[in-house]
């Protein structure tokens, strides 16, 4: 593969393509990817992170296991595959970032590039707070406390403290930043490239393992088997946001890695292959961690439904199981590879909202690194507090990092993510993304996108987001 099939390469690109006027730049200037291989390996590492082995599982146990899995996969093959398709193809077309992409195809619509903007704003500092907890965890089974850290007041000592989870966001937010400022995601990637493999591995062998434990097989029935009592309209919003979140849509990312992307090469079968590896791990995740959580405390409703705290709370009791020394080693490796895909995936954010804030306001590279340094610092702070001195701070059950959480992925990932389906279809025009598509050989799903981005997506979710709205204020209750 070539230097420059790294995300990291394109975001060069990308910053110094910001700062002049988009529509002069000459496309030879942009980078590109240089095989389809390459483009679909870097999707996929923007994709994979803590969203799949931190967030499907929790969700996947709160929302009733089997049906909440069953409607992942659903969405997946209907609303992201259609999803990410667009976004790659109107990247392509336009040849430019998402902020700009909206405004070269019709100036009214430049309003969307900001929403899509907004979004990783977001998240980026709740993702680092999280981040933070797998750097503790890490530093934990490092020095030796892997034992403590199995412990039932473990999680909750530690996220409950003021300052420990603070010390952890700064240090994991400070090394995403000194990446980003020197720019050294080049050689990040190429190391992702042999660890991201490895933590497949290390999670298949542990998932083989709990399987064996007593206690699991309730587990694995509660998270394989759909109880359709437990739908609910909420279960689809909370796997909808999910499916944005972990295929990094919904809010511009893919357009950008579209323009990247070769017109010879086919976008059908790239966002095929992008899917299973990210829909895969995600699943692999949830079968390790929820069959742990019934192993080790009998499936009990206050674990399972207790939200972010799922991987920490479950996985330590089952490395406990191999002795001090054998579990200390394999926490230790499995968090440092957790750790990794986590700084992976907020690095490709840091760097998405470093050139936001150079293409808006055209500043130096420097200058926006450090503002979005700093924002980023200050905007995490009141998520990780939440969970200790600031518990009191809370809307309808929510701590302050759900509610971020709750607001990208739950509000304004569906509602971008309807107002671009409305954008192709009715303004654009599906033809002219099928035509980018067919460029190179036919697009086997064309009927179904163009019925699914016209009808279908948009009303689905408008319908979804309108009646959780309508619950959060208490209107009625799904
Ligand atoms: N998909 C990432 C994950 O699963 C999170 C994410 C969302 C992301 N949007 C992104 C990462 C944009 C990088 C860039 O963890």
């Amino acid at each position: 593969m070539e230097e420059n099939n790294t995300p990291a390469a394109m975001q060069d690109n990308q910053s110094v393509e910001g700062q002049d006027s988009q529509e002069a730049q000459p496309k030879k200037k942009r980078g590109g990817f240089t095989s389809k291989i390459g483009f679909v390996l870097a999707a996929a590492g923007s994709a994979v992170g803590l969203g799949n082995i931190w967030r499907f599982p929790y969700l996947a146990a709160k929302y009733g296991g089997g049906i909440f899995l069953l409607t992942y996969i659903i969405l997946a093959v209907t609303f992201g595959f259609v999803l990410m398709v667009a976004e790659i193809a109107l990247g392509r077309k336009t040849g430019m970032s998402a902020i700009n992409a909206f405004k070269k195809l019709n100036k009214k619509w430049a309003f969307l590039g900001v929403l899509c903007a907004i979004i990783p704003i977001i998240i980026l500092p709740y993702y680092s707070v999280i981040g933070g907890w797998v750097g503790k965890y890490f530093f934990t089974y490092v020095s030796g406390g892997g034992m403590s850290a199995a412990g039932d007041s473990f999680f909750n000592g530690f996220i409950s403290s003021p300052w420990q989870p603070l010390l952890f966001f700064f240090i994991f937010v400070s090394v995403v930043f000194v990446v980003v400022l020197f720019g050294v995601e080049k050689g990040v990637e190429k190391v992702s490239k042999f660890l991201m493999p490895a933590l497949v591995v290390l999670t298949i062998g542990v998932t083989i393992y709990t399987l064996t434990m007593p206690g699991s097989a309730e587990g694995i029935k509660y998270y394989l088997l759909p109880d359709f009592k437990k739908f609910s309209v909420k279960t689809v919003l909370a796997a909808l946001g999910q499916l944005f979140y972990s295929m990094s849509l919904a809010m511009g990312i893919m357009i950008t890695y579209g323009s990247y992307m070769k017109k010879q090469d086919k976008i059908e079968s790239s966002v095929h292959q992008i899917e299973i590896f990210d829909t895969g791990i995600a699943l692999l995740s949830g079968l390790m961690i929820i069959p742990a959580a019934y192993a080790f405390s009998g499936g009990n409703p206050e674990t399972l439904g207790q939200g972010p705290g799922l991987m920490f709370v479950a996985l330590p009791k089952v490395f406990a199981n191999f002795g001090s020394v054998g579990g200390g080693i394999l926490g230790a490796l499995f968090f440092a590879l957790v750790l990794f895909a986590a700084l992976t995936s907020a690095i490709s954010l840091m760097e998405t909202v470093v050139s936001i804030v150079i293409d808006k306001f055209h500043l130096s590279r420097k200058k926006s690194s450090v503002i979005v340094y700093v924002g980023t610092l200050l905007l995490g702070i009141p998520s990780s507090l939440g969970f200790g001195v600031w518990s009191a701070v809370s809307v309808g059950g929510m701590t302050i990092l759900d509610m971020f959480d709750f607001l990208s992925n739950s509000i304004l990932m569906p509602i971008a993510a309807l107002l671009t389906c409305v954008f192709i279809g009715y303004v654009v025009g599906c033809r002219n993304l099928t035509d980018e598509i067919e460029l190179n050989g036919p697009f086997k799903f064309k009927k179904f996108f163009n019925v699914m981005i016209k009808y279908v997506c948009p009303i689905c979710i408008a319908a979804i987001l309108i009646t959780s709205i309508l619950d959060v204020f208490g209107v009625f209750s799904i």
